[in-house]
């Protein structure tokens, strides 16, 4: 995982672009082109915590994982190219930032949410541990309409030593 720079344009436009990953997301136009990308890099990735995932071996982004500053946490979001679903990236690539959030930034818990009609989405934050705490409406840009939404909280374990049960001495 590394920073998104300006050689992933093309990359981006094609995933991002692709209306089956559009739909699922809130805040992307459809269709996506070259100006869209180009905000995402000079707007949203110097101002949130963003990082481009991609193979090993290979510097091609195949898909992004990130946190967006929400009052004192963050929410956790993220898209992958088609190319690669079912494979356990995005829980591995997120479990990554998830770390990060809680160990680097000191973040209480993370929040996250997803279409109720995207249901892979919905099964990648429960293997995160993510649970549900409500449902609502979600403006979705690429749709043009408000969709039913289920939105999703992690809260920080508690200290590892204290969670481990006692041991017989
Ligand atoms: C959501 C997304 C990131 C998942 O990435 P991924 O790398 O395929 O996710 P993983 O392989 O780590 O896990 C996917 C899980 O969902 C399951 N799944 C896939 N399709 C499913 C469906 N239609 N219904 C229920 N579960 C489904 C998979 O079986 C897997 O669970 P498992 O490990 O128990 O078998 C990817 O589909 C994507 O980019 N979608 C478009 C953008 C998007 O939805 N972003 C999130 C917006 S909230």
């Amino acid at each position: 995982m590394r920073r998104p720079v300006e050689r992933d344009v093309g990359a981006i436009i094609d995933i991002v672009g692709d209306w089956d990953v559009a739909r699922r997301l809130a805040r992307v136009p459809h269709p996506y082109g070259h100006s869209d990308a180009v905000f995402f890099l000079d707007e949203v990735v110097p101002n949130e915590w963003v990082w481009a995932i991609t193979r090993y071996g290979s510097d091609r982004l195949i898909g992004v994982v990130g946190l967006t500053p929400e009052g004192s946490t963050a929410e956790l979001g993220y898209w992958l190219s088609p190319a690669w679903w079912g494979r356990g990236v995005m829980t591995e690539a997120a479990q990554v930032v998830i770390d990060y959030g809680s160990t680097a930034l000191g973040l209480p818990f993370l929040t996250s949410g997803y279409f109720a009609d995207n249901s892979a989405s919905g099964r990648v934050l429960q293997k995160l541990g993510f649970i549900p705490i409500g449902s609502t409406k979600r403006s979705c840009l690429a749709r043009g309409v408000d969709v039913a939404s289920i939105d999703m909280r992690l809260d920080k374990p508690d200290h590892p030593l204290l969670a481990r049960p006692f041991t017989a001495r």
